[in-house]
This record gives structure tokens, sequence and C-alpha cells, in this order.
């Protein structure tokens, strides 16, 4: 039986969980539910495995086991195990870039809202469809049969589309054809730029909490990690402690604003600091505005508009969470010509092109009017109003969030010993999701007292989770 980390007790749980050892003894597959409901349940509560990260150790939740028919490296059960385990399988194999790593937190929770029918208010997936005009643009490019391999970086009208929006938002006017790459998502853009411009051993500094491929892109580049905290309730930088780390030896400082998860915004003078200190220390940056448009306390300001700072910014977006399309994957990388180069060059290699249709699609989504943009503010303001109201009523400490569509609160006051343990709560108990935040830091005691909700789903849907939360939860 593994411990966790020092706040994650080991118990046994009456529920359809299943039986985790070390990796080393153990088969991972996938099973079906009938399979699962006659395992053996007794677990240790959290932790599938320990895992290594420089001078800090995570545990991954074992509350995320009582999974569906998805193979997750949580569906661990004995290679003994006769009732369920006919055939023998090769246990599973990674190379160690990787072998840290455990599903996301996000598949792993949304599996768990369906096998518990709770409301999942997990996983920043909208439950709603992306606007008509948008979807019709793509149905009519597949028939006017834009269907087959795009240019790698990206096909001209969005290439184009990508720097005229680029020029509106921040009145930088950049060269859609040498400035401008088209990638599977952001996830993708995060992925090129790491592999295409870190090189092995070079230091990175991340802003925890921090979106979970940015370290597993770059544990993949081989770069070493630093990590400056941001805190509640504000999550402020501590510019004193990020001027500590940064030197000479750092590469890159990979900042997120608005910010998953906590709804901070970087503000300007955050931002200036942050830019004199990477001009001074020959640093680039990499910034994730995928919640660009879902700005609603102050207005978004993009590093890369900064005085001296568009030469060494990489700046990453994508279509998906502004139109709600969070499936179709399209994203971009937006960079001088000499850093879109190692971008491009490792973009040749992961994916070479992104879907056709769909990046002609993603042009006519750009050229929205500003109108689109105003409405979904409005609608996301609403929702927004319904979740913090409900959970300030519910009796959470709610943290203020400025972008974004997450908010996260303090669960503390309901008795729980952390997170996971909360979350699973919420699941079983009350029929809600929520994201436990500690697997978005690299010591995931600094999230134990945070989880995180999200309001992008319909308002019946935010309003009976609010109702469930109310009626059922009470504080210690
Ligand atoms: C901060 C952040 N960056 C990137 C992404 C991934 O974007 P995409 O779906 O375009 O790959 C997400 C998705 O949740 C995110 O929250």
């Amino acid at each position: 039986m593994l411990h966790a980390s020092p706040y994650y007790s080991t118990r046994t749980q009456s529920l359809e969980m299943l039986r985790f050892r070390p990796l080393n003894s153990t088969f991972i597959r996938p099973f079906s539910s009938l399979h699962y409901s006659s395992l053996p349940i007794t677990i240790p509560f959290v932790g599938s495995g320990s895992t290594s990260r420089g001078t800090a150790t995570r545990f991954y939740p074992s509350v995320m086991a009582s999974l569906s028919t998805v193979s997750t490296q949580n569906e661990v059960v004995s290679s003994h195990d006769e009732s369920t385990q006919k055939i023998s399988q090769p246990p599973l194999q990674v190379a160690k870039r990787l072998e840290k790593f455990k599903t996301t937190i996000f598949t792993q929770m949304s599996m768990l809202a369906i096998k518990h029918g709770a409301i999942n208010l997990g996983q920043g997936f909208p439950n709603f469809d992306g606007p008509e005009f948008v979807k019709e643009a793509a149905i009519q490019a597949i028939k006017d049969g834009k269907n087959q391999y795009a240019r790698g970086y990206g096909v001209p009208d969005l290439n184009l589309a990508v720097a005229a929006r680029f020029e509106k938002d921040t009145g930088l006017v950049v060269d859609p054809e040498k400035e401008v790459t088209v990638t599977s998502g952001c996830t993708e853009a995060i992925a090129a730029t790491m592999l295409g411009l870190i090189n092995p051993g070079d230091e990175v500094i991340l802003f925890a909490p921090f979106y979970d491929s940015y370290e597993a892109t770059l544990s993949m580049a081989g770069a070493k990690i630093k990590c400056v905290t941001l805190r509640p309730p504000k999550f402020s930088v501590p510019l004193d402690e990020l001027k500590s780390i940064i030197s000479k030896n750092t590469r890159a400082i990979l900042i997120n604003t608005p910010h998953n998860p906590t709804g901070k915004m970087f503000t300007r003078e955050e931002l200036n600091v942050i830019a004199s200190l990477c001009i001074e220390n020959d640093v680039l940056v990499i910034t994730d505005e995928v919640y660009d448009k879902l700005a609603f306390e102050m207005d978004h300001i993009s590093m890369a508009s900064l005085p001296g700072m568009y030469e060494r910014t990489v700046t990453l977006n994508s279509l998906g969470k502004t139109f709600s399309l969070t499936g179709w994957k399209i994203g971009w990388a937006i960079a001088a010509p000499h850093l879109s180069w190692g971008v491009r060059q490792a973009h040749s290699f992961l994916t070479f092109a992104t879907s056709t249709p769909m990046q002609y699609a993603a042009a006519t989504a750009l050229r929205a009017p500003e109108s689109y943009y105003k409405e979904l503010k409005k609608d996301y303001m609403a929702k927004k109003a319904i979740l913090v109201e409900g959970l300030k009523a519910a009796g959470f400490v709610v943290y203020p969030s400025s972008g974004t569509y997450f908010i996260i609160v303090d669960h503390t006051p309901f008795g729980l010993e952390n997170d996971v343990a909360f979350c699973e709560y919420l699941i079983k108990e009350v029929g809600v999701v929520a994201i436990p935040t500690s697997v978005f830091y690299l010591n995931p005691e600094d999230g134990k007292n945070l989880v995180r909700f999200t309001f992008c789903k319909d308002e019946g849907t935010l309003k009976s989770a609010v109702d469930r939360m109310k009626e059922k939860l009470t504080k210690k």
C-alpha cells in the first residue's frame, strides 16, 4: 500500500474502487464496469503512485479510481486477480520523461461525474454548442473540398485572420506568413514552443498553480523547472521571489493570463516587472492567453504589447474557449520570425498540419463582429454571478476571479482534510464535481485547501449544482 503526501491519509473505501499497487507489480488495463464491481476494494485513499520531481514529490488522487471503460493508469489491478484477468497482458511501458505523469485530472473527474451522475463543474468545456455561423463555415469548407493536408503553418486565410485579430487586440502588426503558426489547439502550440525553443537543461520559470501540460511538455523538452507560487486571496506575483530565482541561466518564463485555475489576471505592474527582468536577463516569455476574451474585471494585457517584449515573446492562443468549440483544437503561436522558426520546426514533426476545413471555419470565427465577444462576456458574467453567489451561500470562502470561467474556493469550512477528500465527498454525497487544485502545483500541499469550479455550463445546470450544494453541504 502506498502512502501519499503527508496530508493524504490512507484509508479503506467502501467504493467500487480498485486496489492500487506500485506500478512495477501491476498491470494497468482497460476494464468494463461489469468487471470492477467484483474487484477487491481496499485501497489507499490517495496516491496511485508517488513520483519524484526534483525536490517535490507528487501524488495523484486515488479518488479518481472508480472509473468507467477508459483505460487510465489508475485502473491498476493485480495481475493475479483471476476473476478479472483471463489473458495476461504485458506491463505498460512509458519513457522516463513521462513516467511521473498520470491520467490528467480533467479526464479522471469527468469520468467520475458520469459514473456518479454528478453535475460536472470540473472540466472546462461548455455544455452548450458553439455558434451556428462557425459550424456552418466548417460544413461549407468540407463541402467545398477543403479536405486535404493544409499548409504546415496554417491555411493562408487563417494566418491572416489571426494576424488581424492580434492587431485589433494589441495594436501590433505581425506578418501572417512569417509570424503566425497554426497548431492543433493551444496544447500543441505549448508543446511546439517548448520542444522548438527550449534545450535540455535550460531553466524555465512557471507560476504555480499551472495548467498541467506545461510541466509535461517541459519534461519532454528536458527543461529544469523553477516554480514561483501564487497565493490566495489575490494570487499576486511575489515579485521579490521572482527576482531571486531569475538569472542568466533562465531561458524562459511561462505566464498564463487570464489564469487557469485561479481566474487571476496579471496586472500591468506585474507584467512590467516581469518584462524588465526578462530584458535584463535575456529571457523569453511564453504567454498562454486562451482566456483573453473572458476578461471580466479588468482589461486583458498581452505581454507582447509591452515595450521591448514582442521580440522575446511567444503568444499562444486558440479558438476553443472563445467560441465554445473546445473539441475543434485549432490554436496558434504568434512570435517574431526568429522565434517562430523554432516553433515551426517542432510543429512540423509533431502534427505537420492541422485539420483543413476547421482552419477555414476558424478564420470565419475570428472575423466575428465585436458584438459576438460582447454577448459572450455578458452571458458568462450572468453565469459567473449564479455560481459565485451560490458558492458563497453554500458556505465556501470564494476568492475573486477576474477572468477565465473558473472560480477558486477554500473548502475548509466543511471540515474535510484536503482538496481530494473534499472533491470525493462532493461527488458522492452532494452530486457535484469540482477539480482538486493540488494537481496544479509542484508541491501539492500548496493546493490542499482549494478546489476549482467552472461556470461554463448553462444556467439551469449551474442553478441545480448550486441548489445541491446549498442543500447538502454543512459547515463543520
Ligand atoms: C491555460 C490553458 N491553456 C491551454 C489550454 C488548452 O487549449 P486547447 O484546447 O486549445 O488545446 C487550456 C485548456 O483548458 C487551458 O486552460
